[in-house]
């Protein structure tokens, strides 16, 4: 479209800018008045204030100068080394500095992965339906998506199997395979130990690169952990995906991979503004030095095993015949099955009219499909209107059943 200032920008769009489509500016405030089961926001009011501000004065103390100097492309030395004390303490996961690179969330991790590994019209493999920012970055990629169904346990292993075949007798090999195995987002679901033996197996068998995103593992509400694929990978096949976003504040934008040196070298090489905010990372690196951190996740657990608890109690108290639910045992996400003929995208659209904000199922998956799901995130409203947004969702939902 021209403007008034008579530039025509359309016609100077990259293919991956038109493959992307314009970018939202959508803030979590503007949901104020309403009720949001709609993003994987966390909850504003437990967001550590103090206490990250206790950590940008020891940070300035401490490291002045270098925390507000360009840093090092890896990441804030001292950031680098708290990371690798707490994926040993709390992930099981061993690394060395080379294998470890911070980034602008665990978002920017995924797309400089996509950016240093495919082309255009590679094929990659990830589960469906996923994270919704994961099918908006290999859309812009423009890479093909063989996508593999989620069920109980996770990704289904036998469809994952046959589709790895099935690529083998094209003589194609997939760029990786991206999933999330621990309080999977969307469904809540988290694959067992067996299963992720059973993963590795095939990813050593067919030389698979395997991006885990793990940005939930922290938030586990009951059961036992169980170790991410990074801490059972013995032969650098899993390049591990983390964030802070969830367990300490979302703004502060700190993300990072885990990888084989050479794959961390390449990334690095593909991210263009160098070392990600050394301020940031020095903040977060008091904040996880002084303990902040444990504490934090521990009360988060508190208020979102809360949340978790008043999400599945609304839902066996109201929802009709035919509807079906996931019952995470962490994580932010509930996974709606609605009954048959009901569709989400209606249902979405008339919950809204009654100020319930839901995402429909439908923005998790690749190829226009599953139109009979919602996603419900309990992390960024309160128990009362977790019970209150549900009821009107249940209602909404009785009547489309009805029609
Ligand atoms: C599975 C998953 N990966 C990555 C992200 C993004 O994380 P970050 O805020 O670190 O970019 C999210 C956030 O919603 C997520 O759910």
């Amino acid at each position: 479209m021209t403007g008034t200032t008579g530039l025509e920008v359309a016609g100077l769009l990259s293919s991956k800018a038109r493959r992307a489509g314009s970018g939202t500016f959508g803030a979590p405030r503007s949901a104020e008045g309403r009720i949001s089961l709609l993003g994987g926001f966390p909850d504003p009011l437990s967001l550590p204030r103090e206490e990250i501000l206790e950590s940008v004065r020891l940070a300035l103390e401490r490291d002045g100068v270098w925390a507000l100097e360009y840093g090092a492309t890896r990441g804030y030395e001292f950031l680098v080394e708290q990371l690798l004390v707490k994926l040993r303490r709390d992930q099981g996961i061993t690394a060395r500095p080379e294998q470890v690179l911070v980034t602008t969330g665990a978002s920017q991790a995924l797309g400089l992965l996509v950016d240093a590994l495919c082309d255009p019209g590679d094929v990659v493999l990830s589960e469906q339906p996923t994270w919704m920012g994961a099918v908006r970055i290999f859309r812009a990629a423009g890479v093909e998506v063989r996508p593999v169904p989620v069920g109980a346990e996770g990704i289904e292993l036998d469809a994952l199997a046959e589709t790895l075949e099935a690529l083998t007798a094209e003589g194609r090999r997939p760029k990786f395979l991206y999933l999330i195995p621990t309080f999977q987002n969307p469904t809540g679901v988290t694959m067992p130990l067996a299963a992720r033996r059973r993963l590795l197996d095939l990813a050593y068998e067919h030389q698979l690169l395997v991006i885990e995103d793990d940005a939930y593992f922290d938030l586990r509400y009951q059961g036992e952990r169980v170790p991410p694929l990074r801490a059972l990978d013995a032969r650098e096949h899993v390049a591990y995906l983390g964030t802070f976003s969830k367990i300490m504040a979302a703004g502060m934008r700190l993300g990072w991979i885990v990888a084989e040196p050479s794959l961390i070298a390449a990334v690095a090489g593909v991210k263009p503004e160098g070392g990600t905010s050394p301020f940031a990372g020095a903040v977060a690196a008091q904040f996880c030095a002084s303990g902040a951190l444990l504490e934090h996740v521990a009360e988060l657990r508190e208020i979102y095993r809360e949340r978790r608890d008043a999400t599945l109690r609304a839902l066996s108290e109201t929802m009709p015949e035919g509807a079906a639910w996931t019952r995470p045992e962490g994580g932010f996400f509930v996974w709606l099955t609605l009954p048959p003929g009901v569709s989400a995208a209606r249902v979405a659209e008339r919950a809204r009219e009654r100020g319930v904000d839901v995402m429909p199922g439908s923005a998790c998956f690749f190829h226009s499909s599953g139109d009979d799901t919602i996603r419900l995130c309990y992390s960024f409203v309160t128990t009362e209107q977790i019970s209150e947004g549900i009821a009107r969702l249940a209602g909404v939902i009785r009547e489309e059943a009805a029609d």
